[in-house]
């Protein structure tokens, strides 16, 4: 057996001394032929280990380098040194894997930065901002199950590999198997022909698991799904991937204000997780935020901490308002008049751009905003259709910093009203004759949202790039690793 190991987070957090016990990690620095500070992941402090004197031969301690992988053997003492509370003195030393001090990308004295870090994603794993960042990801993760399954919701593994386009906006990547060269099979007219493509028919990945999560709920009442999803827009943003992770809830028996509530709810449930799980290294990360804050010019810094603002955010009701009542406040603002909006907002429809949402979020209401009934030609095919006849029962979630984090609605369950809707938006309704059964037999009123993962361990992070908060993020132009 090998791993005998102690985790050095445990070692950490206690007061225990005097025992013996095992660590394996990966050398952060080695000083005076002595000290060797040493990471596993499992936090960001690292346990110092002290090698007495002559216990290590010339040969060993030319290979304790920065980035080699070792397992130490002693016993847990009291520290003499500062900055530390316990030290482990050394009796014996393997090591496991060399690491040439001169070739390692992270050997750097000065504080990488985060764009040299994402061409290396395949070792920023071990810097401290990384570390944090990734445990809060998988903290938030947990939390998403916990939430749902304590509240009686069923996980459905919607496709990965699906023929329709949930969203209706055509930004899908294809999947196929048919030749690139122009010898694939085709129909008379030149067009290519899928009936020969592996699944028989053209086939994409998916955008959303919504459709299929909403022939779940018609028989488990509460479902989610939590799964990848793809988009093919071609959008360079510091909010945008390529490859991103969706949360998707669908309740039967909700409408707009249940959904609001579960939604607002579930985003304060991963916050108060994370604080109480992951103190450390919201600490870590929110130093990390301020220190980057002080390069900015006064003006663009963000009047809260990271701590502060997820506490402002758990200790407040959302502000939520109509579409109507944002364009009013919108077109009436100083920023509007003063032609300070790249889009200028001069009546009812437009559409929100993200400097539209973060105005009303960080300069107007400075909270968290919940957006509802929005003109319905600018969403999707399966909103419900108010009584106006303008507007869907939509709601979008807008975060500071973020922009939108939700997006849902509550869903069109009436059969000839979702068709004729369908029809005008040129959806083509035999493609979803499997998703218009579930209003043919037992149809009710439900409503279900998305939130965007990325963007949420965006939120809690402070981490201002979303390709900083997935492990190998997919982008226009980019597929590493
Ligand atoms: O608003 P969206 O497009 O909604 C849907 O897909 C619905 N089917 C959800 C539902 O009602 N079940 O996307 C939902 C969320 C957005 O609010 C945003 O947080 C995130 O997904 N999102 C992205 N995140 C990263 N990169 C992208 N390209 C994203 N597009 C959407
Ligand atoms: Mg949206």
């Amino acid at each position: 057996m090998l791993n005998n190991r102690t985790r050095i987070k445990d070692i950490l957090s206690s007061d225990k001394t005097n025992y013996t016990c095992t660590v394996m990690g990966w050398v952060r620095s080695f000083r005076n032929n002595q000290f060797i500070a040493l990471n596993d992941g499992s936090t960001n402090s690292n346990i110092q280990i002290v090698a007495p004197l002559g216990l290590l031969d010339e040969a060993t301690l030319k290979r304790i380098t920065t980035g080699a992988c070792i397992k130490a053997t002693g016993n847990i003492v009291p520290s003499l040194g500062k900055g530390q509370k316990i030290d482990l003195e050394l009796r014996s030393l393997e090591i496991f894997g060399d690491c040439d001090g001169e070739a390692y990308p992270l050997q750097l004295k000065n504080r990488p930065s985060l764009e040299y870090l994402r061409d290396i994603a395949h070792l920023r794993f071990r810097t401290n901002t990384f570390g944090a960042v990734f445990r809060v990801r998988h903290a938030l993760a947990f939390a998403v199950h916990k939430f749902f399954h304590d509240r009686g919701f069923v996980y459905m593994h919607t496709p990965i590999i699906t023929a329709s386009d949930a969203e209706g906006a055509g930004e899908m990547f294809r999947v196929t198997t048919l030749p690139l060269d122009g010898s694939a099979p085709r129909n008379e007219d030149g067009s290519i022909n899928f009936k020969e493509d592996f699944f028989g028919r053209s086939t994409n990945l998916t955008v959303s698991g919504q459709l299929e999560g909403e022939l779940a709920a018609m028989a488990f009442s509460d479902i989610y799904t939590f799964g990848p999803t793809f988009r093919a827009e071609n959008s360079n943003t510091t909010r945008h991937l390529a490859e991103f992770w969706m949360i998707e809830p669908e309740m039967a028996f909700y409408d707009l204000e249940d959904n609001m509530n579960l939604a607002e709810a579930f985003i304060k449930y991963l916050i108060a997780f994370v604080m109480e799980n992951n103190r450390e290294d919201l600490e870590f990360l929110a130093q990390r935020l301020a220190d980057e804050e002080k390069q900015k010019p006064q003006t663009e810094r963000g009047d809260m901490g990271l701590i502060e603002k997820l506490e402002f955010v758990l200790n407040n009701e959302f502000q939520r308002l109509t579409y109507t009542e944002a364009i009013d406040i919108l077109r009436e603002s100083s920023h509007n008049k003063k032609k300070k909006f790249q889009y200028l907002i001069e009546g009812w429809g437009a559409d929100l751009q993200s400097e539209h949402e973060r105005y009303l979020v960080e300069k107007h209401f400075k909270k968290p905003v919940i957006l509802t009934n929005y003109p319905k030609e600018i969403k999707a095919f399966y909103m419900r259709q108010n009584d106006d006849g303008k507007t869907v029962a939509a709601m979008d979630i807008l975060a500071p910093g973020i922009g939108e984090i939700v997006g849902g609605s509550q869903r069109e369950e009436r059969y000839d009203k979702l068709v004729q809707r369908m029809h005008e938006m040129h959806i083509p309704a035999e493609e979803l004759d499997w998703y218009l059964d579930t209003r043919r037999y037992g149809a009710c009123p439900h409503a279900g949202f998305g939130l965007g993962f990325e963007r949420m361990v965006q939120f809690v992070t402070g981490m201002g790039n979303i390709r900083d908060v997935i492990a190998f993020p997919r982008y226009p132009k980019s597929a590493a690793f």
